[in-house]
């Protein structure tokens, strides 16, 4: 033994007297044994941590230079932009970040649809998941308030209205909210204090929750097997598992490496990405005698805000439109109940389960498309055809999807049972 190892591990003896460091190394990463299958779709989590981290860093150092004052603001970041060094990096950084954050995010959720990830041990997990997407929203309306342009000062005066079409509660909960009768300086104010301490401690604790969860249950994989059902007899070790540490960890580093280069591609060349990252408008300071013509959230939002518009008002109300919004997004959590299938794993469910998942997805980007748009871009009906005549088309279109988005939820009961599956092989394949 060399003297480096022995001063090592009377170190690594010390602390593990005191904190159980070893221990937590070898459960959570030399042993902890995880499916030999996992495939492109298993990156996301590790990118999910990744952008968090980045997201934390780059926002800590926009933190030192921004001002919350609604007068100050706007000046404070354009100031960051062109004076503070790297300050264009840091920015362009985490506003590339947060619409990344919501692209890894999407994927990883697709990836638990597709491969039953939400079913049975793993409902804790899920909810944990989708709690954690819940704040990552919250994370982002607010941030976006903070450059004090057009678009951050409108699309935050548009969703706080939301909230004054809930039943007799609304208009005082909106007030409430603001913390004044429009949005103002004080909304800015309270708005940071959300975004920068509130919501990332909330954010940290559930990603520790879910992978928590995560280290109990186990992961599942693409064939949704139970690798915990085939154990070497001698060893108790999972036939299919191999140990996340090293496998895993350089497995990951692939899919870092990629996704970084296409994250510097992304803040080196396009950091607007037309319009999508960061809006035209919203180089423009916050004017609140100015409404701009066409008032659309970022893209990780428009799916919902389509459902929003496409819900027609009753009673002169908005509220279910809102409401179908708000379901729109706590449906997810559903999940684990919903889907009845014997089966985990798209490669075993039948056709119909297929055919479900494609619609659903169909509908989340024509959805998601038509709430970038005004809701006339595609002109009107003409006036002669019964019902719809006068009508947006767009808005028929955005009805259309949001019938058949809902639809796959509410009848998976049904199609999930009625599905042809195949069997399930006892050991995992490539
Ligand atoms: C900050 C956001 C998130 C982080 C950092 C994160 C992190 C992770 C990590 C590291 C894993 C294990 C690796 C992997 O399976 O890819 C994982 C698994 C999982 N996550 Fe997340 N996650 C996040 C958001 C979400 C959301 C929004 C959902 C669902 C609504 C979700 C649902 C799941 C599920 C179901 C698994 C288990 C997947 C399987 O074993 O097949 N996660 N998460």
């Amino acid at each position: 033994m060399n003297k480096t190892k022995i001063n090592n591990s009377g170190l690594l003896a010390w602390v593990d007297e005191r904190f159980p460091l070893s221990s937590l190394i070898t459960n959570h990463l030399t042993k902890y044994y995880a499916p030999k299958n996992f495939n492109f779709w298993y990156f996301f989590g590790a990118l999910a941590l990744l952008t968090l981290i980045l997201q934390l860093v780059t926002g800590l150092l926009l933190t030192m230079h921004y001002k919350p004052d609604a007068e100050l603001a706007f000046a404070s970041v354009e100031y960051i932009m062109r004076d503070v060094s790297f300050g264009w990096l840091i920015r362009y950084m985490h506003s590339t970040g947060a619409s990344l954050f919501f692209v890894v995010v999407y994927m990883h959720m697709f990836r638990a649809l597709i491969y039953g990830s939400y079913k049975n041990p793993r409902e804790l997990l899920w909810l944990f998941g989708v709690a954690i997407f819940l704040c990552l929203m919250g994370e982002a309306f607010f941030g976006y308030l903070l450059p004090w342009g057009q678009m951050s000062y409108w699309g935050a005066q548009v969703i706080v209205n939301l909230f004054s079409t809930i039943p007799f509660i609304g208009p005082d909960l909106s007030e409430w909210l603001r913390g004044d009768y429009l949005v103002s300086d004080a909304t800015l104010n309270r708005f940071f204090a959300f975004h920068v301490i509130a919501l990332p401690i909330v954010l940290l604790g559930l990603v520790f929750f879910h992978l928590v969860a995560l280290h109990e249950v186990g992961s599942n994989n693409p064939d949704g097997i139970d690798i915990k059902k085939n154990l070497d007899k001698k060893t108790g070790i999972p036939l299919d598992g191999i140990p996340f540490h090293p496998y895993y960890t350089v497995k990951d580093l692939i899919g870092v490496s990629t996704y970084l280069i296409i994250f510097a591609l992304i803040v080196f060349y396009l950091p607007e990405m037309g319009g999508y990252f960061l809006e035209a408008n919203n180089f423009i300071p916050a004017n609140p005698l100015v409404t701009p013509a066409h008032i659309a959230p970022v893209w990780y939002f428009t799916p919902y805000y389509s459902i929003l518009r496409a819900v027609p008002p009753i009673l002169n109300s908005q509220f279910p439109g809102v409401a179908a919004m708000g379901l729109s997004v706590i449906i997810f959590a559903f999940l684990p109940w919903l889907d009845r299938s014997e089966v985990r794993s798209i490669r075993y469910k039948g056709i119909l389960f297929k055919r479900w998942i494609a619609l659903f997805v169909t509908s989340f980007i024509v959805l998601g498309y038509l709430g970038t748009e005004p809701s006339n871009v595609w002109g009107q009906f003409s006036s002669a055809i019964p019902f719809i005549g006068g009508v947006d088309k767009a808005t028929i279109a955005a009805r259309i999807f949001t019938v058949s988005y809902f639809a796959f939820f509410v009848l998976m009961p049904y199609y999930s049972k009625r599905d042809k599956t195949k069997p399930v092989p006892s050991r995992v394949k490539y």
